[in-house]
């Protein structure tokens, strides 16, 4: 067993490999306990303050419902209804909120401010979604692998497709890099991770056995695949200006059919760290039909609903990761 007690979750490299396995076998005790319904609350009377700088419908949940599972208390605060970003620094609310509470949850934009906030604070800090790293949704992410799979973690090959650039993709990259696996990330190359991203994926697959690949070369990357994942092409903070740009770089690294067919594999399972553009039942999706025409982005319709798709599974596994994480940073 290994003690995390009072360790803040900023990105990945946080933990080792060996607490990450931690962390994904207290997940799955969690999960199967909450399900036999004898899920013992190992955080009582604590207090969390979860404040987001960025909308979440999962995070948030995640983060509310598994410290209610777990005997805490929670705190939600917005940008709207605090001083945060108007008129107090990341600093100083660091200072006032790690006197009131416990252990802090924070989304917002650059992840210098997610860093400060736990340097401050005095109280563990997890992050829940930064520009560059998404490390609560990587840890989902491959308990969600673990169940859909037989294979051991480093006999797992995964094919991220899209914006590789992004918080998602940097945080499977280096997540996949940890646990060994065989990772290719498919995309234009303007839109592979960062150089510094990939060099650090590559050190750690010098020790974890890791296959790292960045290839623009759809058929190539998803090959043997056992799992496709994507997520939206624009994220969150970036300006619909970008639109046109990155639906034009991006249309060919679509997750489609063809590319469910193009794995070669009829168990493959498609991943999405959602929300998604998969149709136009929502407001954006309607603006991005009435701009381009496109019915959905980086996922169709046809796959999103089809068997091939695990994502309602992995949005559910949220919640039982970022549980552990709260236990095993706070619990006794
Ligand atoms: N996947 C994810 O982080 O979803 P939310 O933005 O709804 O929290
Ligand atoms: N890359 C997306 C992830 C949302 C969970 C964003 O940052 O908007």
């Amino acid at each position: 067993s290994f003690n995390l007690r009072n360790r803040s979750f900023l990105k990945e490299l946080d933990f080792t490999p060996q607490e990450w396995k931690f962390l994904l076998k207290l997940a799955a005790e969690l999960k199967a306990a909450k399900y036999a319904g004898t899920e013992v609350p190992r955080i009582s009377g604590k207090n969390i303050a979860v404040i987001f700088e960025k909308t979440s419908t999962r995070t948030r949940c995640a983060f509310e419902v598994a410290a209610h599972d777990q005997g805490a208390h929670v705190t939600f605060l917005d940008p709207g209804s605090t001083q945060l970003g108007h008129k107090e620094s990341v600093k100083d609310t660091a200072r006032v909120l790690g006197r009131f509470y416990d252990a802090l949850e924070y989304r917002g934009f650059g992840q210098e401010n997610v860093d400060i906030l736990a340097r401050y604070a005095g109280v563990p800090v997890w992050n829940g979604l930064s520009t560059e790293w998404h490390p609560t949704q990587t840890l989902c992410d491959i308990l969600t692998m673990r169940e859909h799979t037989v294979k051991h973690d480093n006999e797992v090959a995964f094919a991220y497709l899209g914006d590789a650039q992004n918080n998602v993709a940097n945080s499977l990259l280096i997540g996949g890099a940890m646990m060994g696996m065989d990772v290719r990330m498919v995309a234009p190359q303007s839109r592979w991770n960062p150089d510094e991203v990939i060099k650090a994926a590559q050190s750690i697959a010098e020790t974890t056995g890791a296959r790292i690949t960045h290839t623009e070369n759809v058929e190539e990357g998803v090959r043997g695949a056992d799992f496709l994942y994507t997520d939206v092409w624009l994220s969150m903070g970036e300006s619909k200006d970008m639109w046109d740009e990155r639906i034009g770089l991006l249309k060919p690294y679509q997750i489609n059919m063809d590319a469910v067919r193009a794995t070669g594999n009829p168990a493959v399972k498609v991943m999405h760290c959602l929300p998604a553009f998969h149709d136009r039942n929502t407001k954006v999706g309607q603006e991005i039909y009435e701009h381009t025409g496109l019915e959905s982005l980086e996922i169709t319709e046809e796959v999103f609903e089809s068997p091939y798709s695990i994502v309602f599974d992995q949005a559910e596994n949220r919640m039982h990761t970022i549980k552990a994480i709260m236990v095993a940073t706070l619990g006794s």
